[in-house]
């Protein structure tokens, strides 16, 4: 079982929809998906309504996702980390024991736009549009993702 996990700050808006993406694309008997978020502001809260409204318009159901904080723990329990933004990723790597922890953390982003290090931008103050535009790039990015991770099976 390959496990990845989405992380995101509020893990409210961007990674829950990283997490149904990527679900919806994978065989959930091979492989497990999770999200989190770096701080605490949001823990137990469901998604953004405007996630939730924009994954629904795409099929996708995320009312049953739960916002956790990420923990070290996680570098353990998942094999790959997708960090949404550039502050996500320098957080979590400040968490990180080692390399082998380290290594296991990667920009979102550069699947679609390789070594651009560009950030998914964070909705939370805007409106309707930017979450479309939300589901447009991680719906890209977790394409390319599940292709990767099909051909390993
Ligand atoms: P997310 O968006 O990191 O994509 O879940 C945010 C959600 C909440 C806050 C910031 C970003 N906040 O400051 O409460």
């Amino acid at each position: 079982m390959t496990k990845i996990l989405m992380v995101c700050l509020g893990n409210i808006c961007r990674s829950p929809l990283a997490e149904g993406i990527l679900q919806s694309k994978l065989d959930d008997k091979l492989f497990k998906v999770d999200s989190a978020g770096t701080s605490s502001y949001h823990i137990g809260n469901k998604p953004d309504p405007r996630s939730i409204a924009v994954a629904k318009q795409h099929g996708i159901d995320i009312t049953k996702q739960q916002a956790r904080q990420f923990i070290k723990q996680d570098f353990i329990d998942f094999d790959i980390i997708y960090a949404m933004d550039n502050s996500n990723y320098d957080n979590i790597i400040a968490l990180a024991e080692n390399d082998a922890e380290k290594s296991k953390v990667k920009l979102i982003l550069n699947e679609s736009f390789p070594a651009k290090n560009l950030d998914v931008p964070d909705p939370y103050y805007g409106g309707d549009t930017g979450f479309d535009n939300v589901f447009i790039l991680l719906d890209d990015a977790c394409q390319k993702i599940s292709q990767q991770l099909n051909s390993l099976t």
